[in-house]
């Protein structure tokens, strides 16, 4: 055998786009994608949730074309790990918001905000910035049709709505004992219908994405099913 056969070449780095409806566990699946090939998590949502949380701490109009623009101008957003998760959270301006963007009060606005095009067009340049080093696993709505449209692998998530609910009420009940199951339904209802109608980017499934319906799936379920998926399209 000659030297040159123990020498292994790198392994091929893709980027992996995670689309699908509102609490399909999309951050779940991409977290523990990344995790597993060492790859960077990016949670597109969370930069479209802080915004909102810029937008509702500054008063911003969102009819205002203008104050729009100057607010964008002066929001600045980056990822930086977190010394103890380990994972990826979201910094706005100096300060870590990754906790304050997942209040109802920006989860109540975020779908309006996401729509305006300016934001989708700040949002998405940075996505793509991003995603140019290769390596990315990125979770969203247009993640597969507009920011990444080659990316090599495609997932779209999807359960029942019924299931859906059942998820988020758990998480959120957890930190606000008051709330029912009844405002979390409305939530997420308006969200996928503003989600998914809006004329900029609206969520929709890429035609080369593969679709996951985990209704019935446990997380590790579907984490093995996708990670097959993952490593087929990194040793292709
Ligand atoms: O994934 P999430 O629930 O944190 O997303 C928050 C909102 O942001 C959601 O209502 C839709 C919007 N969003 C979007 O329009 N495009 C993305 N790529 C990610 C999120």
């Amino acid at each position: 055998m000659t030297k040159d056969a123990f020498i292994s070449t790198p392994m091929k780095k893709i980027n992996i786009a995670i689309d699908g409806w509102s609490s399909c566990g999309k951050s779940t699946l991409a977290r523990q994608l990344a995790k597993a090939l060492n790859y960077i998590f990016i949670d597109s949502g969370a930069m479209y949730r802080a915004i909102a949380l810029y937008f509702i701490q500054n008063q911003i109009a969102l009819n205002d074309a203008v104050a729009v623009d100057n607010a964008l101008g002066n929001i600045s957003l980056s990822f930086q790990k977190d010394p103890q998760s380990g994972s990826n959270e979201i910094w706005m301006n100096g300060h870590n918001v990754e906790r304050l963007i997942r209040e109802m009060d920006v989860a109540a606005k975020v779908s309006d905000v996401a729509a305006l095009k300016a934001v989708r067009e700040f949002a998405v340049a940075q996505q793509q910035m991003i995603g140019r080093q290769k390596g990315i696993v990125m979770d969203g709505r247009d993640i597969g049709t507009t920011v990444f449209p080659t990316a090599e692998l495609k997932i779209f998530m999807t359960a029942r709505p019924a299931v859906r609910v059942e998820r988020r009420f758990r998480e959120l009940r957890a930190k606000h004992p008051e709330i029912t199951m009844e405002e979390v339904k409305a939530n997420l209802e308006s969200r996928d219908l503003m989600d998914s109608t809006r004329e900029v980017s609206p969520l929709r499934k890429a035609e080369d994405a593969i679709v996951l319906d985990n209704s019935e799936l446990s997380p590790e379920q579907q984490f093995a099913l996708a990670l097959a998926w993952a490593n087929e399209k990194i040793n292709s």
